[in-house]
């Protein structure tokens, strides 16, 4: 079906830090990539996170939701996912993309967008993912362990850290030399493609209206 034809496929993208796999996913929509695929709300769970200001240039609705740090981990987690399955409902969105977000999600949001909801990590999962497992501790942990390659994974989000059915993966060579630094930019060039390939994966999904 020519896309122009389709109805919006409504995406919301949650973020925690500079936002650079947000920004592949604005100008994969500017350049007709999402095909009826369109970015609806950013949400951050970080005050101070660029990709705040890369949302606002774009012109896309952001919300910032705090953790409340008062309450404890399991609670923090439940109370954020509730609040964002609250937006995500009353705008109707239809599929989430997780594109750099550190809070962990739980409960009913989780259930409501089984299958319509992504994550990006920069390890091949099922290796160097879980529980602290962001950020340059992924690399660090990766150039520790002596491997020879490393790259990124694009999956599913269910009730575990990085557990979910993985969609798809980019690999890259480990050098010798590298500093964790070399590592996260290495890989950061396969996440933009690999976001953008996954997100178009994600949107075919909901057309459908399948569940994976
Ligand atoms: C990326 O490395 C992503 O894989 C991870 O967090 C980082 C986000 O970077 N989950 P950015 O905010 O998209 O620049």
């Amino acid at each position: 079906m020519n896309p122009k034809k389709m109805k919006l496929t409504k995406i919301m993208v949650l973020v925690s830090g500079s936002g650079m796999n947000l920004q592949a996913l604005i100008d994969a929509e500017r350049s007709g990539k999402l095909r009826n695929g369109t970015i609806t709300a950013v949400i951050s769970d970080h005050p101070q996170a660029f990709a705040i200001e890369r949302a606002r240039r774009a012109g896309i609705p952001v919300f910032v939701e705090v953790p409340q740090e008062e309450l404890s981990r399991a609670e923090r987690n439940l109370e954020l996912s509730n609040r964002i399955l609250e937006r995500a409902q009353s705008m109707n969105i239809n599929g989430i993309i997780l594109a750099g977000f550190l809070s962990i999600l739980q409960g009913p949001l989780v259930s409501a967008f089984f299958g319509k909801m992504i994550n990006i990590h920069p390890s091949l999962l099922p290796k160097f993912g879980g529980n602290g497992m962001y950020g340059m501790k992924v690399h660090q942990a990766v150039l520790e362990a002596g491997e020879k390659e490393s790259g990124c994974t694009v999956h599913f989000v269910d009730n575990g850290i990085n557990t979910g059915t993985i969609i798809l993966q980019r690999k890259v060579p480990v050098l010798s030399g590298d500093s964790p630094g070399d590592l996260a930019e290495r890989i950061r060039h396969e996440e933009y493609s690999a976001i953008v390939n996954a997100s178009v994966i994600l949107i075919k999904i909901v057309n459908r209206g399948a569940v994976v």
